[in-house]
């Protein structure tokens, strides 16, 4: 078993992967006070769009609205999901930092997410991937349903290691790889992500857990045993995928920055400014955030005052 790193990158995706599952059209302008609140939470990288089809994801349709009317800090990357070129060239009009692939490693899931197969999809990736590189772009490949999926049931490891190399062999400069519904445990991330890095080097390897069914932080634990460093989850836990029914958000951010400091692992993130976001966004959906940190830590806060 490796040491555990001492620094993990942590990607929020609450604004894209949180926010795309909800049903009322979420105006730009409380999508863009989300972004900027992460961004002065020290986030380096934030996934705060998605250029595909708005017949598909209608939440999705103000991405450009939302990248025009951020306040970008320097340094930090903000990325963009692509389904193909169409997309791309948004991503690129939009100024996205990073153009984020994405392909299935479940043939069932890839059809009803995207309307092709594996294969297709990943020659449909073999231009984006070119044209994004050409303009200067980080390349980040993501692959569903690597622990089980909606629709087939048990995904073989020898699939998820499939789209890791044929990511791999797309210049991608990243690659996650995502319990999309949250059925993923322990023992299969140490056999997935240990096989993993054998076709992708482990400090460019990320891990995208779901939390549908309580698993993400041990997930999480797991695959920082495991070697990976960087880390995707979502302020107050939002989020689900609209193709994978029953599935619940991402891990959230506040647990996941909790455990962080629980470890002494750094992650140059400030929590009370998540917790403060988590709350906003929580408020604006007229519910209460499911991030069990978040929740406690604000109540901590309201009964100190
Ligand atoms: P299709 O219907 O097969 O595509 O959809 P098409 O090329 O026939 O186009 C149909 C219509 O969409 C056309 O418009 C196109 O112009 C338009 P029409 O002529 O009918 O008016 N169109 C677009 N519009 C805007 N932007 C685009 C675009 N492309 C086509 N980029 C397609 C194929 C891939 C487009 C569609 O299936 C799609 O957009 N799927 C996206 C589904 C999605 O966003 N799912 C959620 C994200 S994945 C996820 O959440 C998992 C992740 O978090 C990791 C994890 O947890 O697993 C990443
Ligand atoms: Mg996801």
């Amino acid at each position: 078993m490796n040491a555990l790193p001492q620094h993990v990158k942590i990607v929020e995706v609450g604004p894209r992967d949180g926010l795309q599952n909800e049903k009322e059209v979420i105006p730009a302008d409380v999508k863009i006070e989300l972004v900027n609140r992460l961004t002065a939470a020290g986030f380096v990288n934030i996934e705060a769009a998605s250029f595909v089809s708005p017949k598909w994801v209608p939440q999705m349709a103000t991405s450009s609205e939302v990248m025009a009317g951020i306040d970008r800090r320097r340094g930090v990357v903000y990325s963009a999901l692509v389904p193909n070129m169409k997309g791309l060239e948004a991503a690129i009009a939009a100024h996205a930092d990073e153009a984020v692939i994405f392909a299935a490693a479940s043939e069932a899931f890839s059809q009803k997410n995207i309307n092709c197969s594996i294969a297709e999809s990943i020659e449909r990736f073999v231009p984006v991937a070119q044209e994004a590189k050409k303009n200067g772009m980080r390349l980040r490949g993501s692959i569903s349903c690597a622990f089980g999926c909606p629709y087939q049931g048990e995904v073989p490891l020898a699939a998820v290691l499939d789209v890791v190399r044929r990511m791999r062999d797309l210049g991608c400069d990243e690659i996650d790889i995502a319990d999309t519904i949250g059925v993923g445990n322990p023992r299969q991330v140490h056999e997935i992500m240990g096989q993993a890095q054998r076709e992708f080097p482990v400090d460019r390897l990320a891990g995208h857990f779901h939390d549908t069914y309580g698993q993400g932080i041990a997930n999480i634990y797991a695959a920082l045993e495991a070697g990976i460093s960087i880390f995707h989850s979502s302020v107050a836990g939002l989020g689900g995928c609209p193709y994978a029914k029953g599935a619940t958000g991402n891990v959230s951010t506040e647990d996941v920055l909790f455990l962080m400091q629980g470890l002494g692992i750094s992650t140059g993130i400030n929590l009370d400014t998540v917790v403060d976001a988590g709350q906003f966004i929580a408020r604006h959906l007229g519910r209460r955030s499911v991030s069990r940190a978040g929740n406690a830590l604000a109540a901590k806060r309201a009964s100190a005052e």
